[in-house]
């Protein structure tokens, strides 16, 4: 896929923040517009909590998870119809993913330092390819921090959980929001604390709040700044 100035390389674009704060949704339209790959980090590590979930593997024990990822055959990418998919083991597990149990322990298998080392591997191979719009908590920060555009994307606490509750509902899943809204304090808690590249915004980033903003807001914001420069 060619970038608009057909320069790829230096469409690099970065987009972090919590759980719920618009970033997939906002990152694979930004690529869309731009003609770039969308790559969605997050969804490689809860393939690895679906594996280690389906395989009864103990998520506190570290080593087995590095191991496992050794094993996994993670693909995120896209069906015919431009459909973003995500296949483990040569399984599509789109949907999977999104299970509350993978949402239950995908922070506890994201802070294993050696599974982070694994996936910040795969991530920096893929941007070598050309211009990529990546989301994750730390692509700013850590995985590409020469990226020349990067974006912190945040919103209210309650905001985030009735957007979490939605997407839920919308896949047929009933969560109490109270249950959610601690799940998300308690994801933010440990995505933001872990020892190895904790979610963190980048000096450079430019910070989003997209509480109050439409999606087709945020995505212009993002867009008139890449375009700009
Ligand atoms: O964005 P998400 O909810 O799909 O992310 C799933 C989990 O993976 C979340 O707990 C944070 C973690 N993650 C991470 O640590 N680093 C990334 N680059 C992407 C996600």
């Amino acid at each position: 896929m060619q970038g608009e100035t057909g320069k790829r390389s230096a469409w690099v674009v970065a987009v972090d923040g919590p759980a719920g704060a618009g970033k997939s949704t906002v990152a694979r339209l930004v690529a869309s517009r731009l003609g770039l790959l969308y790559l969605d980090t997050g969804a490689m590590y809860r393939a690895l909590a679906l594996k280690a979930l389906a395989t009864g593997t103990d998520v506190a024990d570290a080593l087995r998870l590095v191991e496992l990822l050794q094993e996994a055959d993670i693909h995120v990418g896209e069906d015919p119809n431009r459909q973003l998919r995500v296949w483990l083991d040569g399984q599509d597990v789109t949907d999977a993913i999104r299970r509350p149990e993978v949402h239950a322990t995908v922070a506890q298998v994201a802070s294993v330092p050696g599974v982070r080392a694994g996936m910040v591997d795969r991530q920096r191979a893929l941007a070598e390819l050309g211009g990529v719009v990546m989301d994750g908590r730390d692509i700013g920060t850590y995985v590409l921090p020469n990226a020349p555009f990067k974006f912190f994307l945040t919103a209210s606490l309650e905001a985030r959980a009735a957007r979490r509750h939605r997407e839920l509902a919308a896949r047929g899943f009933s969560v109490d929001p109270g249950v959610l809204r601690q799940e998300i304090v308690a994801r933010d808690r440990m995505d933001s604390t872990r020892a190895v590249a904790p979610l963190q915004c980048a000096p450079d980033a430019q910070v989003i709040d997209t509480t109050e903003l439409s999606v087709s807001q945020v995505v212009d914001q993002i867009l008139a700044v890449v375009r700009g420069r």
